[in-house]
């Protein structure tokens, strides 16, 4: 390949950007937070240009790395109403607070358990999948606690669990799936009184539940809450990389680290996973929140707010359309109506392919059988953001219009393709495809190049119906295939 000059590579990137979904604008309701302001914007990308050469890795070298740590954790404190004793760090999102959160709640129960085996993890179904990825990673037992058919978990279902070989019991504010704000009361009391540690995973709505009405305690103001994450880069409305974890004491914070002198290079203190790390997503986010201070975000929620409303009404008038459960904040699941016939339902998955065409993204989530045979039903996920607000009148008309234009059509079936693959041995208990064969199976499910245009609900009914181990096997190989070169 020749060398192109930089006028002609940023070109390509314009064009390679064209093809991206929109992330401004409020028409893709998943992955992306606008606050439809763009003095913020503006802000945090000056604030990462001039940090952009500095190494996270060391605060000492690089002081203003730790001065703009200090104002996010003050803010983020002061936010979830903690304590002078509560200390936290800096992340580069959700994922990885979710994972250190766990990490050192593991840690401390082995300095206590010494001789124990395996710890478990006490979460409901409905918690953030990296859970899952911090019980793999850390090897720990994931023990998820059914939720009913409205996405609601109930405290004493996760109390039942609690016992000496419990690390740690993980409560969602909110949790994404559906909405919905876990006892985190009643769970966080009861863990206290068995001395147990209580995290609340904030990430989603760490920034904006701080000012939804009325809402009950779901932060340090809870007895036996132990460390809560929040994420910046969500409703703090910082570019991708930045999410704070605080922990309610000192001495749990710096069970976090990891630092060691034990080889011939630089002495090593890492807060967080990462090693080298970048500054700008930090600089961003303090940017951000020294411009919008608590003000703003109250400012911002108070929209968000004002359209979920609007939302929720519009789905109220739409016959065979429901919410999953009763929300507290800015996720909303979009279910069938199950309380009208099945010719007036609506399939959330089929809204969702028919929305794409009218120009708005809501996020398909597969229908899922819990442990205890409860079928938590297929949804439409909505992540509600400010700038929403503008054009909220035309999205409640293209979702009335999509749901007249699919109403009574039933969820989309694969029925052919799942007998050949039982018959090729990929059935439930059996064999799980290579990565050759995964990728001959997804293009006879047609599923080989996935758009954000493509229809997805038949994908959706073939995670459903698939063995978990083959489903995750092509995902897995779909995902890696798209950046092979
Ligand atoms: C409740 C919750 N926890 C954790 C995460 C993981 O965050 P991230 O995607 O930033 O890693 C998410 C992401 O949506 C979330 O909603």
């Amino acid at each position: 390949m020749t060398a192109s000059g930089p006028a002609e590579i940023l070109d390509r990137l314009r064009a390679l950007r064209a093809g991206d979904a929109p992330t401004h604008g409020g028409r893709v309701l998943s992955y992306v937070y606008d606050s439809g302001r763009e003095d913020l914007d503006e802000l945090a990308d000056a604030a990462a240009r001039l940090a952009r050469p500095l190494n996270g890795l060391d605060p000492t070298v690089f002081p203003s790395i730790a001065a703009m740590e200090r104002d996010l954790i003050g803010f983020t404190r002061r936010m979830l109403h903690g304590g002078r004793g509560v200390a936290g760090s800096v992340t580069s999102g959700g994922t990885e607070s979710c994972l250190l959160a766990v990490k050192t709640a593991r840690d401390l129960w082995r300095q206590r358990h010494p001789d124990a085996g395996r710890p478990r993890l006490v979460t409901a179904t409905t918690v953030h999948a990296a859970f899952q990825k911090a019980a793999q990673l850390f090897d720990l037992e994931w023990d998820p606690v059914p939720c009913g058919t409205d996405g609601a978990v109930v405290a004493e279902d996760v109390i039942a669990r609690l016992d000496d070989d419990v690390a740690l019991v993980v409560v969602s504010a909110p949790a994404y799936p559906s909405g919905a704000l876990d006892p985190v009361a009643a769970v966080a009391g009861a863990a206290a009184d068995r001395d147990l540690s209580c995290h609340v995973d904030a990430c989603f709505g760490g920034f904006v539940l701080p000012w939804w009405p009325g809402l009950a305690a779901w932060d340090f103001r809870v007895r036996g809450v132990t460390s809560i994450s929040a994420d910046l880069h969500k409703y703090g409305y910082a570019p991708k990389g930045v999410s704070v974890l605080l922990h309610r004491t000192r001495r749990r914070h710096r069970a976090q680290f990891f630092a060691t002198t034990r080889w011939p290079g630089y002495p090593v203190v890492n807060p967080t996973l990462l090693g080298s790390r970048s500054a700008s997503p930090l600089a961003a986010a303090w940017a951000i929140t020294q411009h919008l201070g608590a003000d703003g975000y109250a400012e911002l929620t108070a929209a968000i707010h004002r359209v979920a409303v609007a939302v929720r009404d519009a789905v109220d008038g739409i016959p065979g359309l429901a919410v999953m459960g009763d929300p507290a904040g800015p996720a909303i699941a979009l279910v069938a109506d199950t309380a009208v016939l099945p010719a007036e339902q609506i399939d959330p998955h089929r809204l969702a392919d028919e929305l794409t065409t009218h120009g708005w993204r809501i996020q398909h989530q597969p229908g899922f059988t819990q442990a205890d045979g409860v079928r938590m039903p297929p949804s439409a996920h909505l992540t509600l953001t400010p700038v929403l607000e503008h054009g909220v009148a035309e999205f409640t008309r293209a979702l009335r219009a999509a749901s007249d234009a699919v109403r009574g059509r039933p969820p989309a079936r694969v029925r052919t393709l799942l007998t050949g693959m039982r018959l090729l041995g990929y059935g439930e208990g059996g064999r799980v495809p290579g990565p050759k064969a995964a990728w001959r199976l997804l293009r006879l499910a047609g599923a080989d190049h996935v758009s954000a245009e493509q229809p997805m609900a038949a994908l959706m009914a073939l995670i459903e119906q698939l063995p978990a181990p083959v489903a995750e096997t092509l995902l897995t190989e779909l995902l890696a295939r798209i950046s092979e070169p």
